[in-house]
């Protein structure tokens, strides 16, 4: 027999909670319970401003009504179309609106649910590409210190945070990693990019000289880092990437989970950067958070060389049940509707100079020892104390809850990701409410 008896509605033992310090949380519970626009509602009625678009997702604000009437009129004229050898017209629609939006040469799309499934995605198609152009040799993935892509095994794999990967063994082999470009000896309280640190991109010759080329698939980096912290890649830096591998064979992956659907104030971080790479692996901003699902974005050349063999064949073994999801693509052609006819993908632009003053005044609060931004991104890295590290960034994410303020932290970094309808009057109030509770902290 269960002890479902002993469960009350709402007890909150049962849910153990993703990336979430799970016993202090149920002391003290943080719920929310309703959402419109920049704010949240908690369970006891308080509005909380979203300095976090959500998970970093929710880039048009909350409960827009273009994507909920979608979503609502999807539910009830066709819920479900299987995913393989089936599709429907909303998938292939949403496939041409994102490589209208996409750099180009980017022109298909494979989905997926998320950005952990989009970074397996891509390293699979890498490794495929490789060996159906006749260059199996090509296995080796390439990341990067301190990179976040996902939690899943390839992804934690390339990825470079030492905490979400050695619980879980040896992971995958033959994966490497450049180093890491934060810098806060020469680059601290820098405004957009940093100056210092192009060379490091260089690191991946030496890395190609130890393995040899011929041996390496591909290379994967977030653009702009951001759930290690707000890390933004020295000037320079990418287009020296895209140079090494374009002239070494190997393919060059852009996770832009989070850069997205306009979080630098161009559509895509490649754009803001005028580099393209082979694959755009992307999640989150495309349905606005609302419907799980991402989409890899991949250049014909590579699509091309899979459309080989006897037509009746599949020709690349991979794909999930809700690959292209009928409710999924709802949600994600309004929110790159609503995204069209409010300008977001290009708002970070105009704000994004007003966004870099506000954060940089409160240089001189106290345990401020970085102040980072780009486009409507932003960190604020505080000096740990001693002996005890994420315990001041968390207290200061508990307080601003209080104060009616959602951010993110991770480590000791405060990160800031407004949804991209923010006004300038909401900065304001991020900002204000952020010194006031710097000075308070321990
Ligand atoms: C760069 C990057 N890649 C991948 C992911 C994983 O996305 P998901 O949590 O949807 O699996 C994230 C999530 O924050 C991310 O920031």
């Amino acid at each position: 027999m269960s002890n479902r008896l002993n469960v009350t509605p709402n007890d909150l033992s049962a849910f153990w909670m993703p990336f979430t310090a799970n016993r202090q949380f149920k002391k003290a519970p943080r719920l929310f319970v309703g959402a419109k626009d920049m704010h949240y509602t908690t369970d006891d009625g308080r509005q909380v401003l979203d300095g976090t678009a959500g998970l970093w997702c929710v880039n048009a604000g909350h409960c827009r009504p273009k994507i909920v009437e979608a979503i609502q009129e999807q539910a009830a004229e066709l819920d479900y179309a299987p995913a393989f050898q089936m599709g429907h017209p909303k998938a292939f629609e949403l496939a041409n609106r994102i490589v209208d939006i996409a750099p180009e040469g980017l022109n298909h799309v494979l989905y997926t649910n998320s950005g952990s499934e989009s970074v397996e995605t891509a390293l699979k198609v890498a490794l495929a590409y490789h060996r159906v152009k006749g260059e199996g040799s090509r296995t080796r993935l390439i990341g990067r210190e301190r990179a976040y892509h996902g939690v899943n095994f390839g992804g934690i794999s390339v990825g470079g945070i030492v905490g979400n990967r050695k619980m879980f063994g040896t992971l995958l082999a033959g994966v490497d990693h450049m180093p890491h470009t934060h810098n806060l000896a020469k680059n601290a309280f820098s405004r957009g990019l940093p100056p210092h640190g192009v060379e490091l991109a260089d690191e991946l010759e030496r890395i190609i000289a130890l393995h040899d080329a011929s041996t390496i698939a591909a290379v994967i980096v977030e653009p702009v880092a951001g759930s290690t912290g707000v890390l933004i890649p020295p000037a320079g830096y990418l287009k020296r990437l895209r140079e090494i591998t374009k002239k070494h064979g190997i393919l060059l992956i852009f996770d832009e989970v989070i850069t997205g659907y306009g979080r630098l104030g161009t559509p895509f971080a490649a754009d803001y950067f005028g580099v393209t790479p082979d694959m755009l692996v992307t999640a989150k901003g495309l349905t606005n958070g609302v419907i799980p699902m991402g989409a890899v974005i991949v250049s014909s050349e590579i699509h091309d060389a899979f459309m080989q063999g006897p037509e009746h064949a599949i020709e690349f073994m991979h794909g999930y049940t809700y690959s292209g999801n009928p409710m999924a693509s709802a949600a994600a052609l309004a929110t790159l509707e609503t995204y069209k006819d409010e300008g977001l993908l290009t708002r970070g632009a105009e704000l994004g100079k007003y966004f870099e003053d506000a954060l940089h005044s409160l240089k001189d609060h106290p345990h401020v020892i970085d102040i980072r931004n780009i486009g409507l991104v932003g960190a604020i890295e505080l000096q740990p104390i001693p002996g005890e590290p994420t315990k001041r960034a968390f207290s200061a994410f508990l307080k601003a809850f209080e104060a009616g303020l959602l951010i993110r932290t991770t480590g000791d970094i405060i990160a800031l990701s407004p949804p991209l309808i923010v006004e300038k009057h909401h900065i304001d109030t991020i900002v204000e409410t952020l010194g006031g509770i710097l000075k308070a902290l321990e």
